[in-house]
């Protein structure tokens, strides 16, 4: 600034105050952005601009008068393209940068519980509603409490490492849920009213119908003047919410080693509806799973009067259930998680 300007007399005598004007405000109408005519201003209005040179070095009165109107005119006409500039500027933005909030968003598909948790859950339900309690058991047991507590003689097959994991002498991967009887047993005094879900392991290669791991949901109950009546209408009830509320149950005698009698629960086929198809075999009924009456040998060996109490038991397979009631032909499809397949449920 204190730098005193190099003036080219030249210059300042060449300005035309006309011409000028003309082209400055030919500049300023064709700036097309707030940026453009920020160099428009510069380079009329600017320190070194022809205007501010010539306006430093007049000497007569007219000129100076006549250049300070042009500039005033500049300075006016610059600052209402200002103004326009900005309110197109503003309206590009606007419209660019709208954003519809009413456009639907991109659906996110959600998912959902599989469906042996489905009916694990269903299953836990029904018996909250009845009054039972919800209880775990372990996946690693004792041979103590997977086979000798429930009975088993000690020349049953289920014994053999052909048909069960070992994880050493006297430890297995449990067979059954029944051990979480044994256990709930010894905890607690009668009555007593559990259902005791969870995985079991067998040594069993897969096939449709077998998968080494599988589902159930162990029930019991014990009380005074427990009978296979309370068991079978049990049973019934929870066949109906099961299956449908006009199936028909029925039961047939069986053999497990911690329960005298032993029954198995058959439901009237849901697809024939009786009168005899693929999925019942042409019978009219379908296997669901074993219970029977508690054996009076199980109960004195967790110390309960076997005078005083008795008590039913159940346990149910899920994926059994599950194939059962969907008409699925394969059990090892539940394990595959082709979400075609899972999405169904
Ligand atoms: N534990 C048996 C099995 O895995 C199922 C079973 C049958 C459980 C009868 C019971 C019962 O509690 O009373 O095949």
């Amino acid at each position: 600034m204190s730098e005193k300007q190099e003036i080219d007399p030249a210059t300042v005598a060449a300005v035309d105050p006309e011409a000028l004007e003309e082209t400055a405000m030919r500049a300023v109408r064709e700036a097309t952005s707030t940026e453009d005519l920020d160099r428009v201003r510069v380079e009329y209005l600017g320190r070194k601009s022809q205007l501010k040179l010539a306006l430093r070095e007049v000497r007569d009165r007219n000129t100076g008068m006549q250049l300070n109107k042009f500039r005033e005119a500049l300075e006016m006409a610059i600052s209402v393209r200002q103004e326009e500039l900005r309110q197109l500027e503003l309206d590009r933005r606007l419209a660019e940068e709208r954003v519809d909030v009413t456009i639907p968003g991109t659906p996110v598909r959600r998912g959902h519980l599989h469906l042996i948790t489905q009916i694990r859950r269903e299953f836990e339900d029904i018996f909250l509603g009845l009054g039972y309690t919800v209880v775990d058991g372990r996946e690693v047991e004792t041979t103590h409490y997977n086979f000798d507590a429930l009975n088993f003689p000690l020349v049953h097959p289920t014994r053999s490492p052909l048909h069960t994991l070992f994880l050493d002498e006297h430890t297995v991967l449990r067979t059954e849920t029944s051990p979480s009887q044994i256990r709930t047993m010894e905890t607690q005094e009668p009555p007593v009213y559990i259902v005791s879900p969870g995985r079991c392991y067998r040594r069993d290669t897969p096939d449709a119908t077998h998968t080494p791991i599988f589902h159930q949901v162990e029930g019991l109950a014990v009380d005074e003047g427990i009978t296979l009546a309370d068991l079978e209408g049990t049973l019934d009830y929870l066949l109906r919410e099961l299956f449908g509320q006009e199936r028909r149950s029925q039961f047939v005698t069986h053999y497990f080693p911690f329960t005298e009698p032993s029954i198995e629960a058959l439901v009237s086929c849901h697809i024939c509806d009786g009168s005899g198809c693929p999925v019942c075999r042409h019978s009219g009924w379908i296997e669901v799973g074993g219970a029977g009456m508690v054996d009076p040998n199980v109960l004195e060996f967790v110390g309960y009067d076997a005078e005083r109490y008795t008590g039913f038991a159940f346990g149910w397979g899920l994926e059994r259930i599950a194939v059962l009631r969907h008409g699925i032909p394969d059990l090892r499809e539940l394990w595959r998680n082709d979400p075609r397949l899972l999405r169904q449920f």
